[in-house]
């Protein structure tokens, strides 16, 4: 399946792990379109790990639903979240296990593939666990792949192998829509910024069709969770998902969207930062030189209507500090008659005729995300 921007959606893995049933799914359905997620542009519900009873089915050889957290069946919950007006997602694994022990779809790809368009599923995300040893990871990709394409419903392929085997060189080439890059995130400030810095140079594989997927989004979860652990302040959340939007990675929201504090519901459906995620020309990012201290970090992004992006990130501990931004290393040699205008995407501060050098104020682990445009200078 083809995509043009990045996939945005929910999973239930970052809240809930093992805890879930049609009655949750339910609600968080209800919940994306009463707190403005689905007009967001957040469209996929999907469904991660732990959704299965422990065995196929004997006579069938399909994997079943778990009877008592979907008493009534798959078909009732997809049926429940397309009358939202959302998009049905599901998860299987390329081993014989996914990584909390149900069945996985090693050497069943094709019958799972047609008994989760069955399901009315649209979105498939396809983990990496308990691979056989000798067996081609590459391949089972490709595997599923061809079984999605030709299961008689159009399911947008998530493959899910952690970055492992050089995935960003071909996940492209399997038909997926996006591919997961790094390990597991967790929710606190190292681990969604080492996950962010770990990418960087590699955004340049994320284009139209395929793209490079960070993994969910801790925002809004305060240490609750499946993931959780010290948890993150609102500071940190506004830094994440400025990454996330800035980087143009898929949107997947990890925390219980029933119960969102409205600055989170104010942060995940910012209209600013996710039109710069979701700029159609899906250019990747590069870094900007910066003052070179440790932990500040700049990036700038090109995006369409003769529009950039700049992100500043202040991941010093304990510095409120200026980040020098040399205007010269985006390309805006000295005296070359144009300027910078600049808009802070959150605060609406503007910043105008700029020339040189770019400082601005920034607070510790802080971030500013700026819409920018090149004018005459004045
Ligand atoms: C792996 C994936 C996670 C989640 C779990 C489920 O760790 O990377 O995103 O799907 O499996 O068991």
């Amino acid at each position: 399946m083809f995509v043009q921007k990045p996939p945005m959606g929910y999973n239930t893995w970052n809240t809930f792990g093992h805890n879930i049933d049609a009655s949750l799914i339910k609600e968080t359905a209800d919940a994306m379109v009463d707190n403005g997620l689905l007009d967001a542009g957040y469209k996929y519900l999907v469904i991660d790990d732990c959704w299965s009873e422990r065995h196929r089915d004997p006579v069938t050889d399909k994997i079943v639903p778990d009877k008592k957290k979907f008493p009534d069946g798959m078909n009732a919950v997809s049926d429940y979240v397309h009358s939202k007006g959302l998009k049905f997602g599901m998860y299987s694994c390329a081993g014989v296990r996914p990584c909390a022990d149900y069945p996985g779809s090693f050497d069943h790809e094709y019958l799972d593939a047609v008994t989760f368009a069955e399901y009315g599923c649209d979105f498939l995300k396809y983990d990496y666990c308990y691979k056989p040893e000798t067996a081609n990871g590459e391949m089972l990709y490709r595997r599923m792949g061809l079984a999605l394409e030709n299961c008689g419903r159009e399911i947008l392929f998530s493959a899910c192998n952690w970055g492992s085997d050089g995935v960003h060189g071909w996940a492209r080439s399997t038909g997926a829509s996006m591919f997961r890059s790094t390990g597991d995130i967790f929710d606190n400030f190292k681990s969604f910024s080492d996950i962010a810095f770990s990418q960087i140079d590699k955004f340049c594989y994320s284009a139209p069709g395929c793209f490079n997927d960070i993994d969910m989004l801790t925002v809004g979860m305060f240490g609750k969770g499946n993931v959780g652990t010290t948890g993150c302040d609102l500071n940190d959340y506004i830094t994440q998902f400025s990454l996330w939007c800035l980087l143009g990675a898929p949107l997947m929201i990890g925390c219980d969207v029933r119960n969102m504090e409205p600055q989170i519901k104010a942060l995940l459906t910012n209209r600013e930062l996710i039109r710069i995620n979701q700029d159609e020309e899906c250019r990747p990012v590069y870094e900007v030189r910066t003052n070179n201290w440790n932990n500040v970090h700049a990036w700038f992004r090109h995006l369409s209507n003769n529009e950039y992006a700049l992100g500043v990130f202040n991941f010093t501990d304990g510095d409120a500090r200026p980040i020098r931004v040399e205007l010269f290393d985006i390309g805006l040699s000295l005296g070359c008659g144009k300027a910078l205008e600049l808009v802070d995407v959150m605060s609406g501060e503007r910043f105008e005729n700029v020339t040189e050098t770019f400082s601005p104020p920034m607070n510790y682990h802080a971030c500013r995300v700026f819409r920018c445009r090149i004018v005459d200078a004045k």
